[in-house]
């Protein structure tokens, strides 16, 4: 398919995206899972992230040991699921800016319009991590993409929960730049655009909006 695309391979995302997959899995703990796969998530997201050198005592000797030179990140929550990976990753990453981009489906043209985005001011100088759970027809991302690259950002991941096969060929099509990591690589779209077998509509699970 595409080499911007990484599926992570661990027995914890694996085990808790089941949960995550089942209709019988209720709101509160659907949350919770959520929020722990988004952490482990956010390790493989971010594991490029440069390391220096300090001098520290232990308190047997003296060492000089990694730690992050301080790349700034901004994670981009594509409203309103993108909301529920956010948390996670703040727990692992309590310093990142969080930015909003808000989009909706106009019917007659069928192009995403934006009705929120909201950014740190110095996002050309961050590691944006755009995230939403869901990479299904791909429009939403790219529309998000666009405008976070009309916004100056330069350095894009999109890190999300389970892809479809036609998402993922759209969106490296239009922002090849942009590596794209995920839980799982699902089978297709069905013809409402939604995953399979996927796990239904995230917003409506993490929010409990449907039955
Ligand atoms: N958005 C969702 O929440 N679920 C899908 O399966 C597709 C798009």
């Amino acid at each position: 398919m595409t080499q911007t695309l990484t599926i992570v391979d661990h027995p914890l995302i694996k085990h808790k995206l089941t949960i995550l997959r089942n209709k019988e899995t209720p709101t509160a703990h659907f949350r919770q899972v959520l929020r722990e796969i988004s952490f482990v998530l956010g390790c493989e997201t971010t594991k490029d992230l440069a390391l220096g050198e300090i001098e520290i005592e232990t308190p047997l000797e003296k060492i000089s040991a990694p730690y992050l030179e301080g790349k700034k990140l901004c994670l981009v929550s594509i409203l309103r699921a993108g909301n529920g990976l956010i948390e996670g990753l703040l727990d692992l990453i309590p310093s990142a800016r969080v930015g909003h981009v808000g989009l909706y489906r106009d019917h007659e043209t069928l192009e995403a319009v934006k009705y929120y985005f909201n950014m740190p001011e110095d996002l050309s100088e961050r590691q944006v991590i755009m995230v939403d759970p869901m990479l299904a027809t791909g429009n939403s991302a790219i529309a998000a993409a666009d405008e976070l690259k009309k916004a100056g950002a330069r350095q894009i991941k999109f890190l999300c929960l389970v892809a479809a096969p036609e998402g993922v060929e759209q969106f490296s099509k239009a922002h090849p730049d942009i590596p794209v990591i995920t839980a799982a690589l699902d089978r297709e779209l069905n013809d409402k655009g939604y995953i399979l077998p996927g796990l239904g509509d995230a917003g409506d699970r993490i929010y409990g909006t449907k039955s």
